[in-house]
């Protein structure tokens, strides 16, 4: 998807994916990671989820990345959390209390820029881009990873040619191609999620959706 694309769904508020509440897999499923409070925790094309605000408040220090400015703006002040903003290289830094949302696109963030990153939380990142970035959005990933980053992901699956993404199918043959020279990749939780099945029936889709959610843990 081009990044125009993105900036014009926020501006038209278009943002269907945009969930009223934090993502029920996550609080399920973030304890598997044992991850040391006070740790940094990733979000990759991060909108304005309030599964930020949810890892915040469980003690990490968050940091989204979202080309959207309104996706930032808009987290802090929905949220009515007190926020600065900076310049770094092609980026507007949105930082709050142990949460800072960088405005840019994702794929010219430096490891640099970052400090250790202890885990990266993809949800619905991966599967927003179609086939042809998903291979440089893992390789960006692993830029960012140290020995011991893990992850916690979702996928969704079902036929592409039925549908054309966002969100995208991601298989799981895709996701050790992408990742499993560096990660054991763990299957946590598989859905079939009818709910959104009807919503993208006008889409085309009607066989099946199945969500999936991983944990990736460093080392294969
Ligand atoms: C499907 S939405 C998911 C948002 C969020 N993870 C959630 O679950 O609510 C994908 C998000 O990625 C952002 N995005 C897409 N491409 C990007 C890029 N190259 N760099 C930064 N953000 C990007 C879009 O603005 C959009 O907010």
């Amino acid at each position: 998807m081009e990044l125009s694309y993105w900036k014009a769904r926020w501006q038209k508020n278009k943002t269907g994916w945009h969930m009223n509440d934090v993502y029920p897999h996550l609080p399920a499923y973030w304890p598997n990671l044992q991850l040391e409070k006070g740790s940094a925790v990733l979000v990759p094309l991060c909108g304005k989820s309030l599964d930020l605000l949810w890892l915040k408040n469980h003690g990490y220090r968050v940091i989204g990345v979202d080309i959207s400015p309104k996706a930032a703006e808009n987290f802090f002040r929905d949220n009515r959390l007190d926020f600065k903003t900076y310049t770094k290289s092609s980026f507007t830094v949105y930082k709050g209390d142990n949460l800072s949302i960088w405005c840019g696109d994702f794929f010219k963030l430096d490891a640099g820029f970052l400090p250790e990153i202890s885990a990266i939380y993809d949800k619905a990142a991966l599967i927003a881009l179609p086939e042809g970035q998903r291979k440089r959005y893992a390789q960006k990933v692993l830029t960012i990873c140290n020995q011991s980053t893990q992850m916690l992901m979702n996928t969704f699956e079902y036929e592409q040619d039925e549908m054309n993404g966002p969100p995208f199918s991601v298989f799981a043959d895709e996701l050790v191609e992408l990742y499993g020279e560096h990660f054991t990749i763990e299957l946590l939780h598989e859905e079939s999620i009818m709910e959104n099945l009807v919503k993208f029936q006008h889409r085309g889709l009607s066989s099946y959706l199945i969500e999936k959610v991983y944990h990736l843990r460093p080392g294969s």
